[in-house]
């Protein structure tokens, strides 16, 4: 197993550390265009091996020849958001970073399953699956399981309980119209709405919403790294080991749920192929409506690029 992450910022060097702690794959390659920067990062996450105690080369370059036949490839390049800035302001900068990252990735390693964290991410999706031409089960953008972790912690800090007991579930895009489901989150296997008022559930989803821009305005120089890599990681482990866990993932639809020719977030069956399914549940009318409007603004921006 070889991972490919581009971009060595604090995104992608995290994904590696993870990457390489838990063993994903034998070899990790970190690339950036900043020269010294993955090579410096690279070096001293593998040297931290003897004491971590992970079997993994991590290596930094700034060229794409030592990313060939990588199985999976996890695109974290861009600029990251600042205070005052929306996911959407950095589009037309991170669509021409994402377009040439996938171009020079994909040339090196045709079968490989891109991953994309770089905002706005059903956007950057978008571009990564249109330059690489690869089919939608190897083109998938993590989002949903950043903002579902986001909610399960609100959820367990409300009601002081471990969050392993708490699922949550949150679909659409990954902006301010993403679409939390209440309904379909539990602890312990009990409906979030049998456990608190619906006041304290519309305060949890609206904290969720803006779980990004909460830790961006505490940061001030860039955005969330440790939850988000996190996020990558898990998408990235179910691919790896074959899991078949069921995680909610930006995919591009066609047809399922009512949507068509747009990325979006819904539950997907991730395996060593990719996205094996996408699982389709009931939604009522207010949910499926939150859900088109989600996919109506990604398709909006989508229509903007210039690519
Ligand atoms: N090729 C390779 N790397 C690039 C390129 C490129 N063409 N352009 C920029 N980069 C690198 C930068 O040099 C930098 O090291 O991408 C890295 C981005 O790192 P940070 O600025 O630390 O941003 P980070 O917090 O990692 O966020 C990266 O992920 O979560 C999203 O919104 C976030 O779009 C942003 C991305």
């Amino acid at each position: 197993m070889k991972i490919t992450v581009i971009g060595a910022g604090h995104v992608g060097a995290t994904a590696a550390q993870r990457i390489a702690e838990k063993e994903l794959a034998n070899e990790v390659v970190l690339v950036d265009v900043v020269e010294g920067l993955p090579q410096g990062k690279g070096l001293d996450i593998y040297e931290s091996a003897p004491i971590e105690r992970f079997d993994a080369k991590v290596i930094g370059t700034n060229s794409y020849d030592q990313t060939s036949n990588s199985d999976i490839i996890l695109i974290t390049a861009g600029i990251a958001r600042k205070p005052g800035m929306s996911r959407d302001d950095l589009q037309a900068t991170n669509a021409n970073i994402v377009k040439t990252v996938t171009e020079q990735a994909v040339a090196k390693s045709p079968r490989a399953i891109i991953i994309v964290v770089s905002n706005p991410l059903d956007v950057m999706t978008y571009v990564a699956k249109k330059v690489s031409g690869f089919e939608r089960h190897r083109v998938l953008g993590m989002a949903g399981v950043l903002d579902s972790a986001r909610f399960r912690t609100f959820i367990a800090m409300e009601l002081n309980v471990s969050v392993e007991d708490v699922t949550a579930f949150v679909l659409g895009g990954h902006g301010d119209s993403m679409v939390p489901l209440p309904r379909y989150s539990t602890v312990a296997g009990i409906p979030l709405p049998d456990l608190m008022d619906k006041a304290t559930i519309d305060r949890l989803v609206k904290r969720t919403r803006d779980g990004g821009i909460e830790i961006v305005n505490y940061l001030k120089t860039g955005s969330a790294y440790y939850a988000p890599s996190s996020a990558a990681i898990e998408m990235i482990e179910s691919i790896v080991r074959d899991k078949r866990r069921i995680l909610p993932c930006a995919a591009w639809l066609e047809g399922e749920y009512g949507l068509n020719d747009v990325y979006c977030g819904v539950p997907v069956k991730l395996s060593r192929d990719g996205m094996e399914e996408i699982i389709q549940i009931k939604l009522t009318p207010e949910e499926q409506a939150a859900l088109n409007k989600s996919a109506d603004d990604v398709r909006a921006n989508i229509a903007k690029l210039n690519i």
